[in-house]
């Protein structure tokens, strides 16, 4: 008997658990159903991906959405447009928000704002804030969250928690792996005296090595003393590199596109377009990062898209604002990466999608593997592009990569078997759900 699919994505190259080679996919309604040759089996329709290379769909695991709040940048239909047009499936965006996603009724809010109309899936840090710590347990668990994010240096909008006390108890509250972003307020404090106006390159020696890996000490003493589970956000010096591979145990770390592409020499013509926290160092960083990638100790990539507008990022640092688009670049450029032989295409999967499917305990992603969510990312990793401004879909418009020419390119993003994008266009209706974890089924 012929068997029978809605989809089969056939004669591509899928890159997966089993290892690299061509194998046919078969998909029925939102799940994989076969895979291997299905060249006698008919599909509803059948893509041809001769030539192509077929991934697990790729999970930024940290974006800002903007919304509720300043929409003006961004909001979920336009940053998640930018992800599923740059290859990316599902996204979990930042609690920074206004409100703030803090409560169960501003993460209930975005979760019905962002189903069906965001064209990826998606999942919603929850903000851990000085009030909120004895509501954790039952934030970190319902529908749409992801977990508990703290800031524990100031950065774009409100949240901070810096004090040890602080995050003592909001880890003694978690249960899941909690991510945060580690910078010593207290040291961003005392040095804000060197930031120079109008040279975003003192925004490195402001926001020093120091100021992140003191936190980063910190707050694994903390995990460790609470037996908690703790996620480093956007490493940006090789110091925390090699500290955190002596805490893997408890301690997994997120690195980015830019922290691993971009340096301080990059200020000279990005200018504030390079101003970020944790702030993008000199080349050396850059490269012990890169060992922190070939060594295993940076678990999986995130882009932070953190998008402004090019009339707030015009003003003078140091009023200018922190951030930079990222979501629909990171797969072109991790994929260049890949073709200039830095990274293996089998370690950007690990990075992209099975790694956050493994820290985060998300249901069904993460692998392409029968019983899964049908979600691909479909690559060609001949093609030779330029990136421009022009491509990039964030309202912000504009990318610190403009004029980058990368070989490795997004061509189609599956999701839950809907083929959302195809070469360039979006092509189905938005129809983005929570994604689901294992914490909280
Ligand atoms: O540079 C940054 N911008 N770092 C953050 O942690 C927040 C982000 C934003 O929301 O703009």
């Amino acid at each position: 008997m012929t068997q029978t699919f809605d989809l089969i994505l056939s004669g591509g190259e899928l890159v997966n658990q089993d290892g690299r080679g061509q194998r046919d996919i078969g998909v029925i309604g939102d799940t994989i159903a076969a895979i291997g040759d299905l060249s006698r089996a008919s599909a509803g329709e059948r893509i041809d991906c001769r030539g192509l290379t077929i991934l697990p769909g790729v999970i930024d695991s940290q974006v800002h959405f903007r919304e509720p709040g300043p929409v003006h940048k961004e909001d979920l239909e336009t940053g998640s447009r930018g992800a599923v047009l740059g290859g990316v499936t599902a996204v979990f965006e930042m609690p920074n928000t206004n409100p703030l996603t803090t409560g169960e009724a501003e993460l209930a809010d975005k979760v019905s704002r962002a189903r069906n109309r965001m064209h990826c899936d998606f999942a919603f840090w929850v903000g851990g804030t000085h009030e909120n710590v004895a509501d954790i347990p039952h934030l970190e668990r319902l529908p749409g969250a992801a977990g508990i994010k703290v800031f524990m240096g100031s950065s774009t909008g409100s949240l901070l928690v810096e004090d040890d006390a602080g995050v003592s108890r909001i880890l003694g509250a978690t249960r899941r792996r909690a991510a945060f972003h580690s910078e010593d307020e207290y040291r961003l404090n005392e040095r804000k005296p060197l930031r120079v106006t109008g040279d975003p390159n003192s925004h490195h020696v402001w926001r020093d090595v120091t100021a992140a890996l003191q936190c980063t000490q910190r707050l694994v003493r903390i995990a460790r003393e609470q037996r908690a589970l703790i996620h480093v956000l956007h490493i940006s010096t090789g110091e925390e590199i090699e500290f955190l591979a002596a805490h893997k145990d408890i301690a997994s770390a997120e690195v980015t596109p830019h922290h691993l592409t971009l340096s301080s020499d990059d200020y000279a013509h990005l200018g504030t377009k390079l101003q970020m926290n944790p702030p993008v160092r000199e080349t050396h960083h850059r490269d012990r990062i890169w060992q922190g990638v070939a060594d295993g100790v940076a678990d999986i990539l995130g882009s932070d898209h953190a998008p402004h507008t090019l009339e707030e990022k015009a003003k003078p640092y140091p009023e200018s604002p922190s951030g930079m688009t990222g979501v629909q670049t990171l797969v072109p450029v991790m994929l260049d990466h890949v073709a200039a032989g830095r990274l293996t295409l089998e370690r950007f999967v690990d990075m992209s999608s099975a790694g956050p499917a493994r820290l985060f305990g998300i249901a069904r992603k993460g692998r392409v593997a029968v019983g899964y969510d049908a979600d691909f990312t479909v690559v060609d990793l001949k093609r030779q592009e330029t990136i421009t401004d022009q491509w990039i879909a964030s309202r912000a418009g504009w990318t610190p990569y403009h004029g980058k020419q990368v070989t490795g390119w997004p061509v189609g993003t599956f999701v839950r078997g809907a083929k959302v994008m195809w070469q360039g266009e979006i092509v189905t209706p938005s129809q983005g759900a929570a994604v689901r974890f294992h914490a909280a089924l």
